[in-house]
């Protein structure tokens, strides 16, 4: 059994590393011309066994159809400064020639009753392997610094109270995910400013006369 899982994991292994080089790329890539990046960082991983095995009882899905039916055991993470951010990397996944997305979801424009904000995207990859290609699913989940500090902490409660919230926590959870929200307008619209007052700036410089 331990080596079946081995097998079955392989495959997802190698997508999430090789994932995480390509769109870590996309980051550095910006970098590289001094622009601002839509990309903070990027994180991977392989979903733990125990957990395959826990949603697979949970949500009534035979072990034979994991790789159909479980779409996130290669899970991927972008993060990005700015909701506006989001955007921009959608469109630069959307744009890629090498994988095909499948879906996507939006839990920004509506987010879950928990107070879940986050975009998913789920991408077919062509794994490369000695047996030729196999494709594998990939969940890409992009999301703000704020969105990303809700839910860590709001997968670790949930983790803890074994997903059975006390009801004043759930409320809690939530005024903070309000929180979080807040927090992401008042950056966009800081940055906004600034980046209004860099135009009048440069303007200036050009034309001191102005
Ligand atoms: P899952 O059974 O969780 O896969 O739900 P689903 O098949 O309806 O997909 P969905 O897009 O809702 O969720 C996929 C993933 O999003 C989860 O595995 C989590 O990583 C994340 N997620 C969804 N809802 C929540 C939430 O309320 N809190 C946190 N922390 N993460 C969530
Ligand atoms: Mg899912």
């Amino acid at each position: 059994m331990v080596q079946h899982w081995d097998l079955f994991l392989a495959p997802y292994k190698q997508a999430v590393d090789e994932l995480k080089v390509k769109l870590k790329g996309m980051r550095s890539q910006f970098e590289m011309q001094s622009m601002h990046s839509p990309i903070e960082f990027v994180t991977g991983r392989v979903k733990p066994i125990p957990s395959i095995l826990d949603k697979a009882a949970r949500k009534g899905i035979p072990l034979d159809k994991l790789e159909e039916e479980m779409q996130d055991i290669a899970g991927l993470r972008m993060m990005c400064q700015f909701v506006d951010d989001i955007k921009t990397v959608v469109l630069l996944l959307r744009q890629r020639t090498d994988f095909e997305i499948v879906e996507e979801r939006d839990y920004i424009t509506r987010k879950k009753e928990s107070g879940y904000r986050s975009y998913h995207v789920v991408i077919r990859y062509p794994v490369q392997t000695i047996k030729g290609e196999k494709n594998i699913l990939v969940e890409i989940q992009i999301r703000t610094l704020a969105m990303n500090f809700w839910a860590t902490i709001e997968h670790s409660l949930n983790y803890k109270y074994s997903g059975k919230f006390p009801q004043d926590i759930k409320e809690r959870l939530q005024r903070a995910a309000e929180a979080a929200f807040l927090l992401d307008e008042e950056m966009s619209q800081i940055r906004g400013e600034i980046q209004e007052a860099q135009v009048i700036f440069s303007r200036k410089q050009d034309n001191p006369d102005e």
